[in-house]
């Protein structure tokens, strides 16, 4: 899929003040920091598009952007970061939580795994969690040009087994960089399917 067009349409907290229509949804979550925002700008080739920061918790809206004037990609907040404080860790929850199970424009979501790391709680909790609801999802490793090919081929390989104890089947998975560019034509096609095929 060709990206013709990307703009900014509307941050906010609650999810009934989303956009209204059915166009096709596709959201980003994960961690805190593991490359949410950054992914959707290398996606659309859009620098600044979503912003980014070094520091944890920097997007802590719904963000909907519009692509080719047909469907949107979501910048969800990141969960789990420690810092922020039970109170507003528990708001933020609510409300990604709140957007996942009540909008119904949402055809996939993408799950964002920093590459780097053994599997984690608190990402197997969210999945049992997507799974519990029947949410559709996709695993996307981020930052893959931290790792030497054979570290990548490694944690990927483990991380698979990982999902495997707890999962009959993998949900499609894809390895990206945003700093490289990686992924991105896969991830366009995937999405393309979805929106053509469904
Ligand atoms: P929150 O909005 O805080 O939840 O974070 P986020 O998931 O949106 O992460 P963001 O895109 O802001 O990126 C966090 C940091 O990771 C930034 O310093 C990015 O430059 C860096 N980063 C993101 N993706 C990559 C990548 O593919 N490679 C490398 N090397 N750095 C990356
Ligand atoms: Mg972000």
């Amino acid at each position: 899929m060709e990206i013709k067009s990307s703009e900014f349409v509307i941050s906010n907290t609650d999810v009934q003040k989303c956009p209204e229509g059915n166009l096709p949804e596709f959201a980003f979550i994960g961690r805190s920091n593991v490359g949410k925002s950054s992914l959707i700008n290398m996606l659309t080739n859009h620098k600044g598009l979503a912003m980014t920061s070094s520091m944890p918790g920097k997007t802590l809206l719904i963000n909907h952007f519009l692509i080719n004037k047909e469907w949107y990609m979501v910048d969800l907040p990141g969960y789990g970061y420690a810092q922020r404080g039970k109170k507003q860790r528990d708001q933020l929850r609510r409300l990604i939580e709140s957007y996942i199970l009540k909008r119904v424009q949402l055809y996939n979501l993408f799950l964002l795994i920093d590459s780097r790391h053994a599997p984690q709680q608190i990402d197997m909790d969210f999945m049992r969690f997507l799974g519990e609801n029947e949410i559709p999802f996709s695993i996307v490793f981020t930052k893959t040009d931290k790792l030497s090919n054979r570290q990548l081929t490694d944690n990927i390989r483990a991380y698979k087994e990982a999902l495997l104890e707890e999962w009959e089947e993998l949900p499609p998975v894809f390895l990206t960089s945003s700093e490289k560019k990686r992924g991105r034509e896969e991830l366009l096609v995937y999405i393309d399917e979805i929106i053509h095929c469904s």
